[in-house]
Parts: structure tokens; C-alpha cells; sequence
């Protein structure tokens, strides 16, 4: 055959590092970590093998293995030691969070994000205090079409959070609930408090995703009725996000996530088309969680399917990933 082009030539051995596209690096990582003040122990998470909740006390240990992999910056999680329907634990000077970020931020170098979000420390479970009709008659039964988080007092919350998350020494922080203006809010929290130099990571284009059901476990944050439709967004939904992000660029946000990541890389990659700003993605833990058991079953080579799903995500347009396979990609890299 007289072929003129033949890609395989650029597939060799020698030349393929050389053209290729897409790098991983231990430092594109960020792995999320959960502190349990309910704890004495290291607790597994059993659906995210390799996961476990930590003690406070065990908060830097913890991080000290994360930074042994070269992974330089971790998301903290905390799971309060007592919940009420304002999650007002949150914003404890003293709370989980804020403690194990003080440590954290004593005796290592790692990168501190810290998540701003109420659902782990509401005892309803949803991402803000509920409208008042709907807290007098909170019930299980109460899963119709009106149920609903009272969006602008969230907002409050959440500048007590961020403010409460800074002092405790977080280098960035990263409000998760969807609540409409949260970055604005954040900003001029943040701002009125002194730290203007800290960033903000806004889950920007967060789907109402049934992937997350292993995290809700490991933080203890499932919504106890309903769901979170109605601040998360609909998975139909493409163009939507382009008008979440718009607004939270708008209010000073820093960087750009996109949750779930892999069933949502026509997101990410229609988003880094559109914004400059740096793009994450947050790989969450039912894409970990079915890896790991299909591997398992012995279908699916883990560290292979892993690195791969990684080097998708970036190649669709993240520039950071929060990852629960952080540190063993790291380690094999
Ligand atoms: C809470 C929050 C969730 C996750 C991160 N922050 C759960 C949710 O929205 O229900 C999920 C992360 C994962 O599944 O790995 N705001």
C-alpha cells in the first residue's frame, strides 16, 4: 500500500513520550481527607477501600502519608461531634475543621482547602437550614416538591464558615452547596474579615449525582428526607452550567469545579473552552468506588483504570483533580 499518512509511526516506543498531549503530575492532585471528632480510631470507610475517617489527633499523621506520595494538597471533610438543624458545629472556632486544620497548617506544608458546606453538621442532612414551613414540618414524608434549603440564610452560614475556616489557617476555601450567590457571600466575608488573600474553589457545576452515594456514607451527610434536586443541578443540563460558572466568576471566583468528573467531561471540557480560569474536577467517590469493585471481581486492573479515568479528565481540560485515588496514582507515577 502506498500510504502517505500512517500514524503508527508516531506510536513507537521511543517518540510516543514525546508527543503526547496530556501529563499527570502528583501535583495536579488534591486528596480528600476526613477528620471524625465522633472517633478515638481510624475508621475504614468500607466503600471506599484504602479510605478512612481520622481522629483529629490522627489528622496530620494522615497528611504526612498524603505528602509521602508527592501529592501536595489535601480537601478537608469534617464530621461534627454533634449535629442541629442550623449545622452550627460548622463554624466552630473549636470545631472539627477548624482543629484539624490548625494542626495540619502547624506541622506540614501541605496545601489546606478546606469544604464550606452544612450538610455533614445539619441533622437533617441537607446543604443549609430548611425553610421554616418546611422545618415545623419536617418529616420523612416531606419529600415533595417544595422542599427546599432556605438559600439566603445559608448564605449567612456560610461566611461564618469561611471566616471560622480561614482563621483556623485554611489556604483555600471551597463552599460545595450550590446556594445561589455562596461566592459572593464567601468574597465578602472573607474580605471583611482580612483574608482577602484567600482563594476561592467554587463547585461550580455540582450535578444532583447518584455517584456520591459512597461519600455520604464516609461523611455522614446523606439528606435524612427528600433530596437535593433543588439546589444541585440536573444531570440533563448542559448549558446551565456555563450560566453557574458565569456567575461565579462574576462573584470572584478563583477556581472552577465541576462535579461529578467522568460522566460530566462534556462539562469540563465546554467549560475550559469558554473561562480561563484554572478548571477542577472533582473524580468523587461512586467513580472510586466502582473501580474498586470491579477490580475486585477481578474485571478491571486498578491501577490502570485509575490513572486512565485521571488522565481523561485532564485531557478533557482539568487542570486539578480531587481525587480519591490521589495517592496511589501519585505513588505509581
Ligand atoms: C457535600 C458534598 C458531597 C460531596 C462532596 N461534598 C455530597 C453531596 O453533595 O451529597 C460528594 C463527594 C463524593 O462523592 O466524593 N456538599
Amino acid at each position: 500500500m502506498d500510504l502517505t499518512h500512517r500514524p503508527r509511526r508516531l506510536r513507537r516506543d521511543r517518540i510516543r513520550g514525546l508527543v503526547s498531549e496530556t501529563s499527570l503530575e502528583p501535583a495536579d492532585l488534591i486528596a480528600p481527607v476526613f477528620v471524625d471528632a465522633t472517633t478515638d480510631e481510624r475508621v475504614p470507610i468500607e466503600s471506599m477501600p484504602g479510605h478512612e475517617r481520622v481522629p483529629i489527633a490522627e489528622a496530620v499523621p494522615r497528611v504526612e502519608e498524603v505528602l509521602a506520595t508527592g501529592v501536595e494538597a489535601v480537601m478537608l471533610f469534617g464530621i461534627p461531634e454533634s449535629k442541629d438543624p442550623e449545622g452550627s458545629r460548622a463554624w466552630a472556632a473549636d470545631g472539627v475543621v477548624q482543629e484539624a486544620t490548625r494542626r495540619i497548617m502547624g506541622e506540614t506544608d501541605a496545601y489546606v482547602i478546606t469544604d464550606a458546606c452544612l450538610c455533614e453538621y445539619t441533622d437533617h442532612g441537607h446543604c443549609g437550614p430548611l425553610e421554616e414551613e418546611l422545618a415545623e414540618a419536617a418529616d420523612p414524608g416531606m419529600a415533595d416538591s417544595t422542599m427546599t434549603v432556605d438559600n439566603d440564610a445559608t448564605l449567612e452560614a456560610l461566611q461564618r464558615i469561611a471566616a471560622s475556616q480561614a482563621r483556623a489557617g485554611a489556604d483555600m476555601i471551597a463552599p460545595s452547596g450550590m446556594i445561589d450567590g455562596m461566592v459572593g457571600a464567601i468574597r465578602e466575608g472573607l474580605d471583611g474579615a482580612g483574608y482577602r488573600e484567600v482563594p476561592i474553589m467554587s463547585y461550580a457545576a455540582k450535578y444532583e449525582s447518584a455517584f456520591y452515594g459512597p461519600f455520604r456514607d464516609a461523611a455522614d451527610g446523606a439528606p435524612a428526607f427528600g433530596d437535593r434536586r433543588h439546589y444541585q443541578m440536573d444531570p440533563a443540563n448542559a448549558r446551565e452550567a456555563r450560566r453557574e460558572v458565569a456567575l461565579d466568576v462574576e462573584q470572584g471566583a478563583d477556581v472552577l469545579m465541576v462535579k461529578p468528573a467522568l460522566p460530566y467531561l462534556d462539562i469540563v471540557s465546554d467549560l475550559r473552552r469558554e473561562f480561563d480560569h484554572p478548571i477542577a474536577a472533582y473524580n468523587v467517590s461512586g467513580e472510586y468506588a466502582m473501580l474498586h469493585a470491579a477490580a475486585d471481581r477481578g474485571w478491571l486492573e486498578l491501577e490502570a483504570v485509575a490513572r486512565e479515568s485521571l488522565l481523561s479528565i485532564k485531557r478533557a481540560g482539568a487542570d486539578l483533580i480531587l481525587t480519591y485515588f490521589a495517592e496511589d496514582v501519585a505513588r505509581s507515577l
